[in-house]
């Protein structure tokens, strides 16, 4: 697949314009609010921030705006614990600087911390950059299906924010869902916004324990995950 552009397409929502992929036919974040949706999801979800410890790794699939990272730093700065944050993200589709400007105008709660990953925006996707003192992002660019399996890591907590199953199987497959418990420290935790059936059996196979629990807004459940020590 290569490294290709996002394609978007902009919806004008009560949070003012949203990017939605054309090519997956499907909006990057909750078009109610997708920072709401960020904290219920992907930090609660993984019991951050009361894991957070110094070298904490975390790790996503499905960088696209990049809301889910400001929405940790923004976590991880109010919890004031020192120590080291690396955050690891895959993604097959960057947006490049002027299109997550664009997209990440609808969360003015996050300026302070929106500001400086935009300074660093292509940086992150040629390597580790850093994105304050003890803060590091790297935007691994590629299909995941390839870059992951490659990866030398592990993480302590993973987000899993691929467009939904019906649109984006590649990014739900079994054998994905395998290599994100391959990368997962001993006790290392997950969580998506998705309850699929499919996807849930994929990572219970793949040496998760899995536990469905209410989802955000009109979603009914969500899924959360412990990888077996
Ligand atoms: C729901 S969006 C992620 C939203 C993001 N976490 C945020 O905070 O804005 C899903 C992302 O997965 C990416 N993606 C889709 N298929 C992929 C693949 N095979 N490999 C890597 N990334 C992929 C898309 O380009 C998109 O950016």
């Amino acid at each position: 697949m290569g490294n290709q552009q996002a394609d978007l397409a902009w919806r004008e929502t009560d949070l003012g314009q949203v990017p939605i992929s054309t090519r997956f036919d499907d909006p990057y974040y909750s078009l109610d609010n997708g920072l709401s949706e960020t904290n219920h999801v992907f930090i609660q979800g993984n019991d951050l921030p009361t894991r957070f410890k110094n070298n904490l790794h975390i790790a996503e699939l499905g960088f696209g705006t990049g809301l889910n990272f400001l929405a940790t730093v923004q976590a991880w700065q109010s919890a004031g614990k020192p120590g080291t944050l690396t955050f690891t993200s895959f993604e097959g589709y960057p947006l490049n600087t002027d299109q997550a400007t664009a997209a990440l105008k609808a969360f003015p709660d996050l300026r302070p911390q929106t500001a400086p990953l935009l300074t660093i925006w292509e940086d992150a996707m040629q390597g580790p950059a850093t994105y304050a003192p003890g803060i590091t992002l790297h935007v691994i660019t590629g299909d995941v299906r390839n870059t992951l399996p490659a990866w030398a890591d592990t993480a302590d907590a993973w987000f899993l924010d691929g467009f939904s199953p019906a649109k984006n199987p590649d990014m739900w497959e079994p054998a994905l869902m395998q290599a994100v418990a391959d990368h997962t420290a001993p006790n290392g935790t997950l969580a998506t916004y998705t309850a699929a059936g499919h996807v849930r059996r994929a990572l219970a196979d793949a040496g998760f324990e899995i536990t469905r629990t209410p989802g955000f807004g009109r979603k009914r459940h969500m899924t959360r995950g412990v990888k077996a020590a």
